[in-house]
């Protein structure tokens, strides 16, 4: 009888202390740490165990796209990642892609060859810069200068894009230059503007064109450094349903309802 109970509780025991053999040298605070970190993702074998081959192929393609916009973006990797796995996943949305925000065309090239990707896709990509630089900024709310990232050009970015048959390019300041497209309904909109107005005067055009479902990626809500770019998207929707979901990276996004 004594025996009956005292094996339950020997096997746990036994069970635990397996456990704490297979987590030893690594702390108690730790434990919790995420181990897959796709952004960080490198072809080692530690990344690539134990893993789909649909999986594989995916990772592989993502470090192909980061590794293209290398030196040409100022989005770090983690945002890239987002933006990689947001925009493929608005593919199979009816609707165009749209970026507002180019400077020298890193994450314009990602979304371009996220659309490459898809062969079916009739997507166009809608990209909207001044490629003069910041237009005139908040004092109050921007820490950016008028003619901050002025050392870019169409001709630039049009180069680095190996797509152009999907893509518009629309030089000019938003959101007047809106109106020199026919957009009509959009998947998936990423701004990448930093500042105040350019991004809630946006936001009141193409916030309707975006589709039930579709998706709204901010990429600098979260930095000091685009203050005014968190002021307008709050300010923006708070008479909105959709709630800005805040990100670890400093991004936001929101899917439409
Ligand atoms: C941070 S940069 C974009 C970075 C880019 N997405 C990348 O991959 O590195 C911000 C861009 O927004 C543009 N911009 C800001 N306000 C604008 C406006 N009202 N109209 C057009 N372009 C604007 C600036 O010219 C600048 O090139």
């Amino acid at each position: 009888m004594l025996n009956k109970l005292l094996i339950p509780p020997i096997f746990l025991i036994f069970f635990r202390l397996l456990k704490r053999k297979r987590f030893k040298n690594i702390s108690l605070y730790n434990l919790y740490d995420p181990i897959f970190s796709p952004w960080k993702f490198t072809k080692s074998k530690h990344d690539l165990q134990n893993i789909s081959e649909y999986e594989k192929l995916d990772l592989l393609k993502f470090e192909e796209l980061r590794n293209n916009v290398l030196g040409i973006t100022l989005v770090s990797n983690d945002r890239l990642w987002l933006l990689y796995k947001l925009s493929q996943n608005a593919l199979l949305l009816d609707g165009d892609f749209v970026e507002c925000g180019i400077y020298k065309g890193g994450t314009a090239l990602l979304l371009s060859e996220i659309l490459k990707s898809s062969k079916k896709s009739q997507k166009k990509l809608y990209l909207f810069d001044t490629f003069k630089g910041m237009p005139k900024t908040n004092k109050k709310v921007d820490n950016h200068q008028i003619g901050d990232f002025a050392d870019t050009s169409v001709g630039s970015v049009l180069k680095k894009i190996h797509n152009p048959k999907s893509i518009i390019i629309i030089d000019g300041k938003l959101p007047n230059s809106i109106k020199k497209t026919n957009i009509n309904k959009i998947s998936f909109l990423h701004i990448d503007l930093d500042i105040y107005s350019s991004i809630l005067e946006t936001l009141k055009i193409l916030y309707k064109k975006v589709i039930p479902g579709g998706i709204i990626l901010f990429d600098d809500c979260g930095f000091i450094s685009c203050y005014g770019a968190r002021v307008a998207v709050n300010e923006f929707f708070s008479k909105k349903k959709e709630k800005p979901i805040y990100l670890q990276t400093g991004q936001a996004f929101i899917i439409k309802r």
